[in-house]
């Protein structure tokens, strides 16, 4: 592996999710595997837990750790291939890449979807662009259809709380007032494909996510029955693929109460964070004690610092 761009960059998901959960409990294992590398992390969106979870990581493997918030303090970069850069943009992503790859041994990149325009982010323009350009490893940290970093850490939280084989999982969307990508789920479902487990999606009629990643997992129209019996509710909002990046400003009443978490098997209630509470989930959900979200978050660590040492034992 040379890249970590997505879950199809994973070769045995239970292997991996094994892997992290035996380095959860001794994370100075490979202490010096790291010394004397450098990560670099660059910053196109906000971050807490990517940020510092995949830092921690570094740190935890003795890697150094170089972090550049772009926006705003790199300099605007150029995509395209021949443009006359008359206009604002000041560097082209060619040399950037080159650069940087001579200062770091791995890049790490998050750079979000505009959901401007489907083609435009479904190219992945700016990791593909890096990753064409780079000559060093590249991960991603929240790409425009992806957060495969996110889904491995689900993995190990849904590895470490199930009570049996095939757990019933269910992708709840939520109500959110803005806009948001659809890369936590679209990781979330390729993840769960790889994953012994009774898969449901539900979310309201026109929220379909793109068909050539969900495939054959089923669709629930109901909530409420999609979470009879369900043994994890992961729950998180995305804007419409189809009529793309629409948002759904009378969504209520698909909010995650305790009413509704009644109606599963003692479900554990997941969400990747930062949520808003009471508009995507009650207080009392998110509160209780079935809510595993500190603990998913606290996962990132070691979802990141697996990834780093695959990258590092295989570059
Ligand atoms: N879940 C997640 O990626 O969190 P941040 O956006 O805070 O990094």
């Amino acid at each position: 592996m040379k890249n970590y761009f997505s879950i199809q960059d994973i070769d045995s998901l239970p292997n991996w999710v094994d892997e992290a959960i035996k380095m959860k409990k001794n994370p100075l294992s490979h202490k010096t595997l790291g010394v004397d590398k450098t990560i670099g992390l660059l910053f196109f969106n906000p971050s807490l837990r990517t940020r510092l979870s995949t830092q921690k990581a570094a740190l935890n493997l003795g890697m150094n750790v170089i972090v550049m918030n772009f926006t705003g303090e790199g300099w605007s970069l150029e995509y395209g291939d021949g443009t006359v850069m008359d206009q604002g943009n000041s560097e082209h992503v060619r040399e950037a890449a080159q650069v940087v790859s001579q200062y770091c041994d791995v890049l790490a990149i998050r750079a979000f979807a505009k959901l401007e325009n489907k083609e435009d982010d479904y190219s992945e323009k700016v990791l593909q662009s890096f990753m064409k350009y780079a000559t060093i490893p590249v991960i991603n940290m929240e790409s425009a259809t992806g957060h495969p970093l996110q889904a491995l850490t689900d993995a190990i939280t849904i590895t470490e709380h199930k009570k049996n084989k095939k757990p019933k999982v269910v992708l709840s969307w939520a109500p959110h007032p803005k806009a948001l990508p659809q890369a936590v789920a679209n990781s979330f479902v390729e993840m769960m494909q790889h994953t012994d487990a009774d898969f449901v999606i539900t979310h309201p009629v026109g929220f379909e996510l793109a068909s050539q990643i969900t495939k054959e997992v089923p669709i629930d129209y109901n909530q409420e029955n999609a979470f009879k019996d369900a043994d994890f509710i992961y729950v998180k909002n995305w804007s419409a693929y189809q009529d793309y990046g629409k948002t759904k400003s009378d969504g209520a009443s698909w909010r995650i109460t305790k009413d509704k978490m009644k109606l599963t098997n003692n479900a554990k209630f997941m969400h990747c964070l930062p949520v808003r509470r009471n508009v995507v989930v009650d207080d009392a959900v998110i509160d209780s004690k079935n809510s595993i979200v500190i603990e998913q978050a606290n996962n990132r660590t070691f979802a990141a610092q697996l990834v780093l040492k695959k990258i590092l034992e295989n570059n």
